[in-house]
Formats: C-alpha cells, sequence, structure tokens
C-alpha cells in the first residue's frame, strides 16, 4: 500500500494567515497540521508516502519533513501546477502508484480513529470513510442502504439524499490512476474525486467504511480553532510522530 497526503490548494478561507505560509503547515496545537494525516499513514504501517504539494510552498516541505527518515519511511514529493482538484493527485502520482494500492488523505484532514485495520486488509475496489454531519450539503454525500452499502454519491448536492458526509480518506486499487485520466471536470472546473468513486460504485466495488470517532476537516478559522482544542485533549496519546 502506497500513502499519498494531498497538501495543495489554495486555502482562501483562511486568508491573510495563507498569504505567506501553507494551510497544512500551520499549527495544531502543538505540531504542523499535516502531521495529523502523516501519523494516520505512519500508524498503519505505511512506508512509502508521496506528499502533493503547491509550487510556492515546495520547499518549506522539504525543509520540514525532509526524506522521512526520521519518521521511519520514505517520502516523495510531486507539485500540482494548480489546485485543479482532489482527483488530479492520481494522475500526479500515476509512476509512484505504479502497481500498488493506494491510500490518500488530505492534508488539512485530521481523524481520531486509528484506520490501521481498514488499511491493512484493504484488498481492492475501493473504500471511502463516511461521517454523520449537521452540514452534509458543504461535502461529497453518500447515501447507504440498512447494510451500509453506498446507493449513490453526489459531490456537495443542494438536496443531501442523507447526512454521511465523505470524509478525506480514501483507498483506491491501481485502477484509480485510469479512471482519473478518463475524469472530466466539474461545473466548478475541478476532477472530482466524487467521479472517481462513483466509477467503484458501478462497478459494485466500493465499500463505505463508518467514522466512529471525532472528523476535522481544519480548513476555516473555526474548525482550526476546533482542531487546536480537540488535539490538545484527545489526540496526544495518539501519536507515534
Ligand atoms: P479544500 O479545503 O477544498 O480547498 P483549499 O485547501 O484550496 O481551501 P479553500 O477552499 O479555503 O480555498 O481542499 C481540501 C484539501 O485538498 C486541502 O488539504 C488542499 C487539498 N487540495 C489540493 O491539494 N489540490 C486541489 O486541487 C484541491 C482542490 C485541494
Amino acid at each position: 500500500m502506497r500513502g499519498i497526503i494531498l497538501a495543495g490548494g489554495s486555502a482562501t478561507r483562511l486568508r491573510p494567515c495563507t498569504k505567506i505560509a501553507s494551510k497544512q503547515l500551520l499549527p495544531v496545537y502543538n505540531r504542523p497540521m499535516i502531521y495529523y494525516p502523516l501519523n494516520t499513514l505512519i500508524k498503519a504501517g505505511i512506508k512509502e508516502i508521496l506528499i502533493i504539494v503547491a509550487p510556492e510552498r515546495a520547499g518549506d516541505y522539504l525543509n520540514l519533513l525532509g526524506s522521512g527518515k526520521e519518521f521511519g519511511v520514505k517520502f516523495t514529493y510531486e507539485i500540482q501546477d494548480q489546485p485543479k482538484g482532489l482527483a488530479e493527485a492520481f494522475m500526479i502520482g500515476e509512476n509512484f502508484i505504479d502497481q500498488e494500492s493506494v491510500c490518500m488523505i488530505l492534508g488539512d484532514n485530521i481523524f481520531e480513529d486509528d484506520f490501521s485495520k481498514e488499511i491493512i486488509n484493504f484488498k481492492s475496489g475501493g473504500k471511502v470513510f463516511a461521517k454523520a454531519v449537521p452540514d452534509p450539503e458543504r461535502f461529497g454525500v453518500v447515501e447507504v442502504d440498512d447494510n451500509f452499502k453506498a446507493i449513490s454519491i453526489v459531490e456537495k448536492p443542494k438536496e443531501p439524499k442523507s447526512n454521511l458526509a465523505l470524509t478525506g480518506l480514501y483507498i483506491f486499487d491501481s485502477r484509480v490512476v485510469g479512471f482519473a485520466k478518463e475524469a472530466k471536470p466539474s461545473a466548478r472546473g475541478e476532477l472530482e474525486i466524487t467521479e472517481l468513486q462513483n466509477r467503484y460504485l458501478k462497478l459494485n466495488e466500493l465499500e463505505v467504511v463508518k467514522v466512529e470517532g471525532e472528523w476535522i476537516d481544519a480548513g476555516t478559522f473555526d474548525s482550526l480553532l476546533k482542531a487546536q482544542n480537540f488535539v490538545k485533549e484527545k489526540m496526544q496519546d495518539k501519536m507515534v510522530i
């Protein structure tokens, strides 16, 4: 299993803090934000991790994280020239992924759960992680049946079919690279990850896993503040880095 941390983007919602610093390097209590998604991957035993960054910030990531030796893993870096959508990560990562399965996590997503079992036991297809939220219209929304099997997935629906948001953790087999290449930009001009999830759904190869613990997308000032407090109180003993 290979790992990808997607840490590009424009972070407009955190301006002016992100005018001179990358969102995913801002402090969340006592660590840079990216340490939390990195912790999720390293805890699950993933040893090869691709970090995708915006061109202006690449040097900062290298300075902070280096080769990965300090963490007992190997980092590879790639640039995303423009934030053209989450699905582009699998094209940028084509050579890195090779014939392996890949676990991608967003650089601003903080999870309380330990996903080691889900990551280690993955065999093929796609696996996504859903959490009930009060404002599902802000996310990709998955509708499930009584057995938690996916029925539909829609990106930022005006009228959500459920309150289950798809979080920023995704596991796919290597077919995802081809699916990403075939994806068309959405109305907002992005290559949407929901399109890739729908490819697996149509093949009946998409598994939905419920996120039990806290999940924070730390991309706004309010959620960043929430993340700071949560990490201080609840995450300290869950960190291996
Ligand atoms: P978002 O929070 O949706 O976008 P953003 O980080 O650009 O912020 P804003 O909406 O405030 O302008 O992105 C989620 C995560 O994915 C975040 O860690 C940035 C990353 N990302 C990329 O690396 N490349 C992309 O093309 C996009 C859309 C996001």
